[in-house]
């Protein structure tokens, strides 16, 4: 594979930087190309959630990507922007982060990253939209979340700078994305997010999705990114879900 050469381009405002990466791709666009904005009109979430995206409090990132791996794999791109978020938010800020199934990124057991990553189909074949929500400040969620959500200001106690996050974020990604791409790449991921992860085995969560609700104990992941969960009932594989902790277990 080629390197990957992010080329930014910078918006004031967007309905969604996912959405005008995809428009940009299906109208021929490279590998590589990425999408910043300052806010957010209609930014989108995972399970058709709306993410809030007020001008100046969050990273609004999306990048296109055309991955040369199989299919099967490429659910593993969500774990390397969660690997990629996590070491940004090390390297920009000192700030330690957990990962939570499939690809949140926590600080404080509260949330301060989201990804979406969506396939789409563009002349130049099958890609990927990767997108990227990272809180800066606590005006970047409502006040009903603060119990659940929070931002890097407040996780490190001083402003954090938004390009310096960004610029670390672009290279921990392009360093990733070639990672993914060598023989041994997705067991490589999957290990390094697993070490990050306190999610990813001995928790005792529930995992909601849509109207069902399955309880167990985390077992580590299948090699697409599955969660295996021990349930009453036996070893389940999960691919789709909110994880919601109940208590550390052993
Ligand atoms: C989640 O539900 O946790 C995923 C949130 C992803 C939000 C980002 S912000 C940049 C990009 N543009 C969007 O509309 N969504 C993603």
């Amino acid at each position: 594979m080629n390197p990957l050469k992010p080329k930014v381009r910078r918006y004031e405002s967007l309905p969604s930087t996912n959405n005008e990466v995809a428009r940009l791709a299906a109208l021929g666009a490279e590998e590589g190309l990425a999408v910043i904005a300052e806010e957010q009109t209609a930014g989108r979430g995972r399970l058709q959630r709306t993410w809030i995206s007020p001008k100046g409090a969050g990273l609004y990132f999306s990048i296109l990507l055309r991955p040369e791996i199989s299919v099967d794999r490429w659910p593993l791109i969500t774990f390397i922007a969660a690997l990629s978020v996590s070491d940004a938010l090390l390297e920009a800020c000192g700030l330690d982060t957990d990962i939570k199934w499939p690809n949140d990124l926590l600080a404080g057991e509260r949330k301060i990253c989201g990804i979406l990553a969506e396939v789409i189909d563009t002349p130049m074949g099958r890609g990927i939209v990767l997108g990227i929500g990272i809180n800066l400040t606590k005006e970047a969620f409502p006040p009903e979340l603060l119990s659940t959500a929070t931002s890097v200001a407040e996780a490190i106690g001083r402003p954090s700078e938004r390009e310096a996050v960004l610029s670390a974020l672009v290279n921990a990604l392009s360093r990733w994305y070639v990672l993914l791409h060598e023989n041994d790449g997705p067991e490589k991921v999957l290990a390094d997010w697993t070490s990050r992860s306190s999610y990813a085995s001995g928790k005792l969560v529930n995992v909601v999705n849509g109207d069902e609700k399955v309880s167990g104990i985390t077992r580590g992941l299948e090699a697409d990114g599955a969660l295996r969960l021990e349930t009453d009932t036996g070893l389940i594989s999960l691919r789709a879900g909110d994880v919601v902790s109940v208590r550390s277990s052993g």
